[in-house]
């Protein structure tokens, strides 16, 4: 049988590392595009040059997108400039990399006739939502450059999809957590943060009182959403990809197990974040498997 070929943008930073690993496993050919802004060569070092081809390339900048979405079967469209605070200090950066690339990304598949189109679209959109849990049904609320860029993303993903019948589907991401998480970083997710102080034997940073609560999901419950949903008949769809679970963040660094020290809250980040995850449940069959316990206690074993 003729093994499927898919292109992921952004495929050598944390998320993007991990679903071609679960597209190898189950076949496929992968094309990463990726400028390596934030993405690291080391986190595809472990893949065979025949399964994975690496070409590195600015998306919002390339004359040359057609040629390796030719053929293409799937397209995951994951890269992005990704943290909220960069993109307050340079949100022109953020809209020239984030919207203009997805416009190109979109764009190319189309010409290729690709079939499916995945955006990864963030929970970022609800701002602080005032419905719990949040549904795609829910406000949008655009509270930094990073939600407005990622959000103008999927309007152009989902309008192309309903004007030009593009097979187009966007996954609005909560939490994401897993192997490969960023830990180095000033501005890391918050289990990233922990994963690298708990190694150096520091405290934990809680930012507030540490009772405001997120919805984490492990990447491999993700990845297989993905899977899911390019062999679902579902096009034209925004759906929330979340745990459907909540947690507070001192609840998080007692399964780490150490020290805190709190720190002053940050303006603009929401109180609590749960996603409802009914119709992604629903429409492709799928449900989120590892408990937060559990993946924790993985990623401390390595
Ligand atoms: N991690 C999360 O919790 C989360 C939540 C919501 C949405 N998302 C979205 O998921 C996607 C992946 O996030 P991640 O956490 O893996 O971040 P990441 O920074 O590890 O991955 C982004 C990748 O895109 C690449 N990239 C950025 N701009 C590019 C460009 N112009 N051309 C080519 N490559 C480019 C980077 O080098 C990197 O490899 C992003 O679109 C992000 O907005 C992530």
């Amino acid at each position: 049988m003729k093994s499927s070929k898919s292109v992921i943008t952004g495929g050598a930073g944390f998320i993007g590392s991990n679903l071609t690993d679960h597209l190898v496993k189950n076949g496929h050919k992968v094309i990463v595009l990726d400028n390596f802004i934030s993405g690291k060569k080391s986190n595809l070092s472990h893949q065979n040059k025949k399964d994975v081809k690496v070409v590195k390339m600015d998306i919002s900048k390339s004359k040359n997108l057609n040629r390796h979405f030719k053929g293409a079967d799937y397209v995951f469209h994951l890269a992005a400039l990704a943290q909220i605070i960069p993109s307050i200090k340079n949100p022109k950066k953020y809209f020239e990399n984030n919207v203009l690339g997805t416009l190109k990304v979109v764009e190319a598949a189309k010409k290729a006739k690709v079939k499916k189109l995945i955006y990864a679209a963030s929970s970022s959109c609800y701002g602080a939502p005032k419905k719990f849990p949040t549904s795609e049904k829910d406000k949008i609320d655009l509270k930094n450059p990073y939600a407005v860029t990622k959000f103008i993303g999927e309007e152009i993903v989902m309008r192309y999809s309903s004007i030009f019948k593009m097979p187009n589907i966007s996954f609005r991401f909560f939490n994401v957590y897993g192997p490969r998480l960023d830990t180095s970083g000033q501005y890391s997710a918050v289990i990233g943060t922990f994963l690298s102080q708990i190694k150096k034997n520091k405290p934990l940073t809680i930012v507030g009182d540490g009772k405001q609560t997120r919805d984490f999901i492990h990447v491999d419950d993700l990845a297989n959403a993905f899977l899911k949903v390019i062999n679902s008949k579902n096009v034209g769809k925004i759906y929330n990809l979340g745990s459907g679970k909540k947690i507070s963040i001192n609840s998080i660094a007692k399964i780490f197990n150490g020290k805190k020290r709190f720190i002053p809250i940050r303006p603009g980040e929401p109180r609590n974040s749960l996603a409802n995850i009914s119709k992604v449940k629903k429409d492709i069959n799928w449900k989120p498997e590892i408990s937060i316990e559990t993946g924790i206690k993985q990623l401390l074993k390595n």
